[in-house]
This record gives structure tokens, C-alpha cells and sequence, in this order.
């Protein structure tokens, strides 16, 4: 890992173990005496909550799944089962329900928490591209367990996003002859494992949630050991300048996001004794019928924006274009950003661009939650919803394609501190 290693055995055990399989001076240099920049806040409990989350959705899911059926014809009324017969069955349940949405909670307090910081910049970039690909694993994982309880927006949510590939045959109509389908239609197919979500569609997709947590999981060691080469960043964005500005993880951070994570708990908890359907919807509770389309199909409440970015564009193929171009634009933010200047709070302008950024992804949800067909009544005039979503799509790339990079040149930037201790201590003291 970073800087060298304090770790001294205490005993003949673990001098034997340490010559053998430093685990334990690994463990101590990464969690225990790791220099951390002394000014970290509120914001940076979130990767040790995010791994948490992981670490309840992977137990909580182990044990759903010896009590899950992945068919067609059981699946709906095992979950009923694990509610209602299973020792604790509805706790599983709603923990692992729940826990999906607070898994994206902290994950989007995550990601906004390392723009507003500019923690993507130099030396940054890789931890911030497998933050990126992590997250895109955990669209995936989600949009598959949601597959699985064999509800009415289950089935529907899947038809709907596998479908989304058959766009691709307006780029190839034809994979071979004449009367042959075409790329997407072939793709959509070869994902459902025959002509319609069914079955097979069910089995390979438990199967592949059941897989992709561990994968998460690997690409979280990643994650953390590309963080811990150039070590964390903070909120003044500079960088440290020596063992002033640093405090020991152990016990600091431990300490702080242990609280933190007691509160995150808090409210985990709230939502799973006494709204554990809060964030669900009640045509779940309707078993998968490939005869009746519900009114409304909507996804969890985590992929709004991007539904809204769907839908508001008529084309199917540039909507799956723009939806997919949404996410693959985050791992270019390391270059589009050309501040020096990493942290947001001596950024006047790029602040207020950020804080529209975030309004806007909000409002992107709001919009993907309603009824394609819903309009405002702005004045007496009617406004179709369609509009405010393509603005808001078009602030999205805007922000990142033009904003981000322009701004980083034009700005003027608010001086900044000289180093962290001084920030924190004041200048007199950090001197001494
Ligand atoms: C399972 C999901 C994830 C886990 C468990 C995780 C874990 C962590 C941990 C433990 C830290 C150090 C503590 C902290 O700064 O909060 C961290 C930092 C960071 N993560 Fe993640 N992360 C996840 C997802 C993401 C995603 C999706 C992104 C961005 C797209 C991301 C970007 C970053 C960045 C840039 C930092 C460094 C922040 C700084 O030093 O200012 N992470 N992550």
C-alpha cells in the first residue's frame, strides 16, 4: 500500500503468520495508522456506510436465496413464503428491499460528495473509474433482483429494459439472410433465453445476482487500494503536506464513521420496522402476468433520472444512446474538469453550476415518476412533461460536456488555505 509499514508483531503467532502472510501488517496499515487528512467531514463516512451496505445485501441475500424458488411458476409465492413461514423471513425480506435503496442513497451522496470535491482529479482517476464501474455493476445487480419476486412490475420492468436492445436492429435489420432478426432482436433473445421474458429469463438472472455482489465486492478492494496509493483527498481539495495534516484512521475515523453509521442504521431501520414499503411499488404485490400491461411502468426510485432521460426522446435508439451516453459520460469527469483547483469551495461559479447539477437530477427523478402523457397547468397553458425532462437531459450533458470544462478555464478561483493543519489549527498553531 502507502507509505511504510509501523506494524510490529506481538507475539510468536503473528511473527510466524507475518513472515508467512502479512494479512495483519496489511490490515493495520490500511485501516489502523493510515495517515488520514484531519479535515475530513460528514461526507467521507459514506465508503465505510457503502461498504456496510454491501456486506448486509450479500448476507441478507444468501439466506433469501436458500429459501427462493428461481421458476416462473414459484417464485412469486416463495417470497410470499419467506414473508409469512420463514423465521424472520420478512425481515430478510425488507432489509434486503430496503437496502437496495439505501445502498443508492449513500452511493449518490458518494459520487456527488467526490464532485463537489474534485476527488476524480490527479492523481484520482482510477479510483474514480472503478467507482464508476461499480456502480454501473450495481444498476445491473439491482435491475435483476428487482426481476426476481415475479411481480407485475417485475416482469414489466424487465420487458421493458431488455427490450431497450431490439433498438439496435435500426443498425443492423438483418443478422444474416434476408429473413433472418437483426442484431438488437437477436441480443434481446439471446438475454431472455427465448422469444419472451420467461423461464429461462428468470433463472439466468438469479444467477447473475447472486454472482455480481462478489464481483462489487472484488472491485471494491480496488477501489480502496487505488484510494490508499495517493490516499484520500478532502474538502479544501489540496494536498497533505506532512504529518500535520494527518491523524491516525484508528481511532479518528473508526470513531466518526462508526457514529456516522449509526445514524445511517437509524434511519435503515425506520424504513424497514415501519414503512418497509415506502419505496416499493404496490403492483409487486400482483403476481408476473405477460397478458395484463400495468398502466404505469416505473423503475425504483434510483434509476429515475435515467428513465426520464429515456423517455423524453421519441427516437427509442438515441433515447438508449443518450441513456447509456448518461452513465459512460462520468468516467470522462477526471478530464472534463480543467480547474486546478480541486475543491468546489473555492469555486464561486462552478459551485453554483453543481447546485443546479444536483436540483436538476432531482427534478430528472420527479419527471421519470410521472405518467408519460402527464402535463403541468403552468398559467392556463398546459405544459406536456416531455419538455422540462428534455431540458433537464440536456442540462445533464450539458454540465459535464461544456459547463465543466469551460468554467475550469474562466473562473477565478478563491485563495486557498496554505495547508490543512492551517485551515484547521489556524496559521499560528499549525506553525508550532
Ligand atoms: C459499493 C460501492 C462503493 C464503496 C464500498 C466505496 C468505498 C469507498 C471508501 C471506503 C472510500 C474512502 C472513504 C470515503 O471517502 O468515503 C471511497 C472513496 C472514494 N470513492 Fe468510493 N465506494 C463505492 C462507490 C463509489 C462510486 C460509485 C464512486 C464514483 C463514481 C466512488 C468514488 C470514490 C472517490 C472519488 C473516492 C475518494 C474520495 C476522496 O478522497 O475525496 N466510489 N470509496
Amino acid at each position: 500500500m502507502s507509505g511504510n509499514s509501523t506494524y510490529e508483531p506481538k507475539n510468536g503467532l503473528s511473527r510466524w503468520l507475518d513472515a508467512r502472510l502479512p494479512i495483519m501488517r496489511l490490515a493495520h496499515d490500511t485501516m489502523s495508522t493510515f495517515p488520514t487528512p484531519r479535515n475530513l467531514n460528514v461526507w467521507y463516512t459514506f465508503g465505510g456506510i457503502l461498504t456496510f451496505c454491501l456486506g448486509v445485501q450479500i448476507v441478507t441475500g444468501i439466506v433469501l436465496a436458500m429459501h427462493y424458488t428461481p421458476t416462473a411458476a414459484a417464485a412469486f409465492d416463495s417470497v410470499e413464503n419467506i414473508r409469512r413461514e420463514v423465521n424472520y423471513g420478512w425481515l430478510l425480506n425488507f432489509i434486503h428491499s430496503n437496502g437496495a435503496s439505501m445502498f443508492f442513497l449513500a452511493v449518490y451522496l458518494h459520487m456527488f460528495r467526490g464532485l463537489y470535491y474534485g476527488s476524480s482529479k490527479a492523481p484520482r482517476e482510477v479510483l474514480w473509474i472503478l467507482g464508476v464501474i461499480i456502480y454501473v455493476v450495481m444498476v445491473a445487480t439491482a435491475f435483476l433482483g428487482y426481476v426476481l419476486p415475479w411481480g407485475q412490475m417485475s416482469f414489466w420492468a424487465a420487458t421493458v429494459i431488455t427490450n431497450l436492445f431490439t433498438s439496435l436492429d435500426q443498425i443492423i435489420p438483418h443478422l444474416g439472410g434476408a429473413h433472418d432478426p437483426g442484431l438488437g432482436t437477436t441480443i434481446t433473445q439471446w438475454l431472455w433465453g427465448g422469444f419472451a421474458v420467461g423461464d429461462p429469463t428468470l433463472n439466468r438472472f438469479f444467477s447473475l445476482h447472486y454472482l455480481l455482489p462478489f464481483v462489487i465486492a472484488g472491485l471494491v478492494v480496488l477501489h480502496i487500494w487505488a484510494l490508499h496509493v495517493p490516499g484520500n483527498n478532502n474538502p479544501l481539495g489540496i494536498d497533505v503536506k506532512g504529518p500535520q495534516d494527518t491523524v491516525p484512521f484508528h481511532p479518528y475515523y473508526t470513531v466518526k464513521d462508526g457514529f456516522y453509521l449509526c445514524l445511517f442504521v437509524i434511519l435503515f431501520a425506520f424504513l424497514v420496522f415501519f414503512a418497509p414499503d415506502f419505496v416499493g411499488n404496490p403492483d409487486n404485490y400482483t403476481t408476473a402476468n405477460p397478458l395484463v400491461t400495468p398502466p404505469h411502468i416505473v423503475p425504483e426510485w434510483y434509476l429515475l433520472p435515467f428513465y426520464a432521460m429515456l423517455r423524453s426522446i421519441p427516437q427509442k435508439l438515441v433515447g438508449v444512446l443518450v441513456l447509456f451516453g448518461a452513465i459512460a459520460t462520468l468516467l470522462f469527469v477526471p478530464w472534463l474538469d480543467t480547474s486546478r483547483v480541486r475543491s468546489m469551495r473555492f469555486r464561486p461559479m462552478m459551485k453554483q453550476f453543481f447546485w443546479i447539477f444536483v436540483a436538476d437530477c432531482i427534478l430528472l427523478g420527479y419527471l421519470g415518476s410521472q405518467e408519460p402523457q402527464a402535463v403541468w397547468h403552468l398559467g392556463g397553458v398546459d405544459m406536456p412533461l416531455l419538455w422540462p425532462a428534455r431540458i433537464g437531459t440536456l442540462y445533464y450533458f450539458a454540465f459535464f460536456w461544456v459547463i465543466m470544462p469551460v468554467i475550469g478555464l474562466i473562473e477565478t478561483p478563491r485563495p486557498r488555505p496554505d495547508s490543512i493543519a492551517a485551515s484547521v489549527l489556524g496559521n499560528a498553531q499549525a506553525a508550532e
